[in-house]
Parts: structure tokens; C-alpha cells; sequence
């Protein structure tokens, strides 16, 4: 039976539109999903809409709509961009939900009765943006450490989580589990938190309506947080299909930014331990997409949009940048230039220079076939090398190295032509040479088709179809379908088609 793998996105808040950085993070998760199915995974691939909470409910009041009309609105675009992007999530979760609002106050009601809920009253200095208490201390100037923005001082009398009491188990399962926050600096960073102490965080409010009741006190609406961490349990069936919740939880991996780090390693985890649930087995906080050296945002007007980069560089051209151009961990700077250079290089000069140079040549040397032979030269050990570099990155979630490895691959296609020389063979009258060397080259560009499907899906399953195979990369299975000469292609059709990736020339 195929084994389970459940990998999640944040889920994004509706007072904002999608743009770069949230793609970056879905596009990511995509490609993990796609790589885990090429394994024969069950895969869940879960992302969604954030749409309790103050900053929804004041962004409603702006536009004079009620916070749902609100959330209708904003949740689809969402939902536009990751069918544009090609995004396979298998389910896309929204706050306001009914399954979600069932499990949220089933998994509440586990906590309260445990004892880890109580009432208390609260004085604190609250960021609406972040929808975060803050202590005097994390302030940097008098200010959210985040957003740079003054926060208010509230008084409230709350329901509180008693996060103070999972210092000692928090420490435990880090040091039991170091795999369980990646990169290592972030995990340093949440043990220093853990270290300092942990504050208990009130997980209602009465001065706002928008979210979902205490089902022990409706009076009382649940804090934003509890509310949308909970959406990873309820996507896969919490409070309303325990099996499928026991064949899917813990979750694989949780992606975010390192923006809602402590929210994901510290606050989520102890939730869970408090309603008797297993914590995630990895939290994976990525750096920030700066723009130009600043953080995007709506007020300093530098968000980029997805569908204007995708205009130009396709959909595949989009997706190859941040995951090639990125390093998955570090804040990486977003830059146009270095976008169109990395396409032409990659894209344009490397994987369709070869696609179309051994397409071509196989059209005008050996009739526009597969041929039966093969040299089984170099580029055997090479295939090798491009599923064990992929596989290994991908298993540390190294995107960038993954894909560097099945660059190499055709790289080294590229160098095996400008050693061999088929049109030097094939003028020489040396027919069973040109067909063997050209044997190679097809198998190569079959197993690049495979390997670079996650990322670049739509040229990768043009190529597959160009080079006459059946069906589609994302019906084969690793790793058996990476090896080399493991289909059978003699006597494929092949057709030579346009260029997969025109060269972008800027004047
Ligand atoms: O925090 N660079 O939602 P959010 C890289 N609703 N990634 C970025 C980015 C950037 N410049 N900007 C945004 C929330 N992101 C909560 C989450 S989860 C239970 C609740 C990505 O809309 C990154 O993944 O503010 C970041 O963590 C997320 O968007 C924040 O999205
Ligand atoms: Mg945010």
C-alpha cells in the first residue's frame, strides 16, 4: 500500500492579494509533492486561506463588506494563482469552513478538559498584523519586531493556553528530535526561545466577533492562531474522519517562512501535546524573497505579482526560478535580471538546446526515431549521478541542489554530443555509430524529461510526448523508471516541435 506523505503550505491570510513570496512557499511545496508521487506516495498537499481574526475583520470594515463577502473574494484569488502556477494541492482549506470550525472546537474542548485551558486576565502589547503578543523585550524600538509598527497595550480577561507548562516536554522532543525544525540555525533559534521561558497565550477574545466560538463559553471567539494552526488536523479529518487523521498525522512537512516560526515550533507543537496528538515530524522555516534588499509589502508597494512574471516566463520559467535561483533556507533577493539570466542559461540554452539538437539530429540521421542501439557511454554513470544528487538533496529539501544535479545531467548530454560529434560520424558514412551515440542522447533526454518534471511540468511532459513516449512523466515511478534503458523506445516516433524555451532578450 502506497505510503502516506502530507506536506502543507501556511495557510495565507485574506487581507492581502498573492504575490511572489507566498508562491515561492507554495511552488516549493509543489514540487515536493510532485517528487514524492514520482516515488508512488499517497500524497495530501494541503494549502488554504486564513480568514478569522482582527486584521480580516478591520480590512472587511474598510471596504464596507461583511469579513466573509471579504474572504470570498480574496480566498479565490488565491485559489486562481496556484491553478496558473500549477500547483497540485489535493485540498485547499478555509477557516470558515464547517469541518474546520467541528475539529477546531473538538480539538479546544480536548485542551480544556485536559486542563491546559483556564480564564485569566491578560494585560499585553498586541501587533494586529502579526495578530501576536509581544513582550517588552522581543519589541526593537518600542516596535513589532516583525512589521516595524507600534503595537497596542490590551487588557482582557481570557481564556488562556498554559504554554508555560511545555518548556521541559518542548525540549525533550527538540533534542530527541532535531530533525523536527530545519535549517539547524532556526532550530537554535527556537531552543533560545524555549530557553528563555514561554508565556502562557490567551486563546480567546470577546472584543472581536469574527472567528469561531469557545464551544464551552460561545461568548468567547477563538484567538486567530489556535484557530488556523489547528487547519492542518482538520484538512486530513480531525472531528470528523479519525482514520484518515491517523493514516495522515503527524504531517510530513510543514513549509513556512520565517516569519511564523515560533507560531509553527513552539505554540503548535505544545497544542498538540496538550489535545494528546503527535507533533509534526518537520517544520522547514524558509528565508525571506527580499525586493531589491526590503521585505514586500502592500504599503512599501514593491509586492510583484505572479501572473505578470508568469506572462513573461511562463509557467515553468516561473517555478524553475525560485526554485534553481533560491536557496531553500537563507533570504534570497528577488532580482528581474538575475530571473532572465538563470532562463536563458538554464532553460533556453541548456535543457532546450539539447532537446532540440538531439531532436534534430535524430530527425535528419536515423529517420526521426528511437534506434535500437545504444553506446551506453558516459551519460549512463551520469543518469546515475542525477537521481542519487536529486534524491539526496531532496531528502534534505536542497531544491537548488537537487536540480543542480539534474542540470548536470545535461550538461554533460550537451558535452557527450561535443565529444562524439554525431554529424561528424554521420557524414563519414558511420551509421551504426551515429545511431548508438544518438541511443544515448534520447535515453538522457527521456530521464531529464522524468527527473525535471517536478519543477518545470509542462516542458517536461511536452519532451516526454516530443520523444514518443507514453503516457505522461508523472505516471512513472522511481526509481525504476530512471534507469537508464528501462523503457522501451526502440522505434518512437519523435518529432523535432519549436523551441520549449524561446530566449528572453531584453534591449
Ligand atoms: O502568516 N518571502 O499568513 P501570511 C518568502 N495566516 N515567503 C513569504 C514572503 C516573502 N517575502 N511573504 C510571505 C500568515 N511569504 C498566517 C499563517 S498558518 C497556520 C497561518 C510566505 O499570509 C511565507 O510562507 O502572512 C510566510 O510564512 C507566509 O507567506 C505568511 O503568509
Ligand atoms: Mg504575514
Amino acid at each position: 500500500m502506497a505510503q502516506p506523505f502530507f506536506v502543507t503550505t501556511p495557510i495565507y491570510y485574506v487581507n492581502d492579494v498573492p504575490h511572489i513570496g507566498h508562491s515561492y512557499t507554495t511552488v516549493v511545496a509543489d514540487v515536493l509533492a510532485r517528487w514524492r508521487r514520482l516515488w508512488g506516495d499517497d500524497v495530501v498537499f494541503l494549502t488554504g486561506t486564513d480568514e478569522h481574526g482582527l486584521k480580516v475583520q478591520r480590512a472587511a470594515e474598510e471596504r464596507g463588506v461583511t469579513p466573509l463577502e471579504w474572504a470570498d473574494q480574496t480566498s479565490e484569488r488565491f485559489r486562481e494563482t496556484w491553478k496558473l502556477l500549477d500547483i497540485t494541492n489535493t485540498d485547499f482549506i478555509r477557516t470558515t469552513e464547517p469541518r474546520h470550525r467541528v475539529g477546531v472546537q473538538q480539538f479546544l474542548q480536548r485542551v480544556y478538559d485536559n486542563g491546559d485551558i483556564e480564564l485569566d486576565t491578560y494585560e499585553g502589547l498586541y501587533c494586529v498584523a502579526c495578530e501576536l503578543y509581544y513582550t517588552e523585550a522581543d519589541l526593537v524600538d518600542g516596535s513589532c519586531p516583525i512589521h516595524g509598527t507600534p503595537v497596542d497595550r490590551v487588557t482582557e480577561e481570557n481564556y488562556f493556553f498554559r504554554l508555560s507548562r511545555y518548556e521541559g516536554r518542548l525540549l525533550e522532543h527538540y533534542t530527541a528530535h532535531p530533525e523536527a525544525i530545519e535549517p539547524a540555525g532556526k532550530r537554535s533559534e527556537v531552543l533560545g526561545l524555549i530557553k528563555q521561558g514561554l508565556l502562557d497565550f490567551s486563546v480567546s477574545r470577546t472584543s472581536i466577533t469574527w472567528g469561531i466560538p469557545l464551544p464551552w463559553d460561545p461568548e468567547h471567539v477563538t484567538y486567530v492562531w489556535f484557530d488556523a494552526l489547528v487547519n492542518y488536523c482538520t484538512a486530513v479529518g480531525y472531528g470528523s474522519d479519525p482514520e484518515r487523521f491517523a493514516r495522515f498525522w503527524p504531517v510530513d512537512y510543514h513549509l513556512i517562512g520565517k516569519d511564523i516560526l515560533r507560531q509553527h515550533a513552539v505554540y503548535w507543537p505544545a497544542m498538540l501535546m496538550a489535545a494528546g496528538e503527535a507533533p509534526p515530524r518537520h517544520v522547514f522555516a524558509h528565508g525571506f524573497l527580499l525586493v531589491g534588499g526590503e521585505k514586500m509589502s502592500k504599503t512599501r508597494m514593491n509586492q510583484i505579482a505572479p501572473a505578470d512574471l508568469v506572462a513573461e516566463f511562463g509557467v515553468d520559467g516561473f517555478r524553475y526560478h525560485f526554485i534553481a535561483d533560491q536557496r531553500f533556507g537563507p533570504d534570497g533577493d528577488f532580482s528581474y535580471e538575475a530571473m532572465v539570466a538563470r532562463y536563458n542559461s538554464d532553460l533556453a540554452n541548456n535543457f532546450g538546446n539539447l532537446a532540440s539538437r538531439v531532436l534534430n539530429m535524430a530527425t535528419n540521421y536515423v529517420g526521426g526515431t528511437t534506434p535500437d542501439a545504444r553506446e551506453d557511454g558516459t551519460l549512463v554513470e551520469s543518469s546515475r549521478a542525477a537521481l542519487d544528487g536529486l534524491r539526496d538533496c531532496l531528502d534534505q529539501l536542497d531544491f537548488s541542489g537537487g536540480f543542480g544535479a539534474v542540470w548536470q545531467l545535461i550538461k554533460d548530454a550537451n558535452a557527450y554530443i561535443e565529444d562524439r560529434q554525431p554529424w561528424v560520424l554521420h557524414k563519414a558514412g558511420d551509421a551504426a555509430t551515429t545511431a548508438a551515440v544518438l541511443g544515448d542522447c534520447l535515453e538522457a533526454l527521456r530521464i531529464v524529461a522524468l527527473l525535471a518534471s517536478p519543477v518545470i511540468p509542462h516542458a517536461a511532459a511536452e519532451l516526454w510526448r516530443r520523444l514518443g513516449l507514453d503516457g505522461a512523466p508523472e505516471d512513472q515511478r522511481l526509481p525504476g523508471a530512471a534507469a537508464w534503458g528501462s523503457a522501451d523506445t526502440e522505434g518512437n516516433r519523435l518529432e523535432k516541435g519549436a523551441s520549449l524555451f524561446p530566449r528572453i532578450d531584453r534591449p
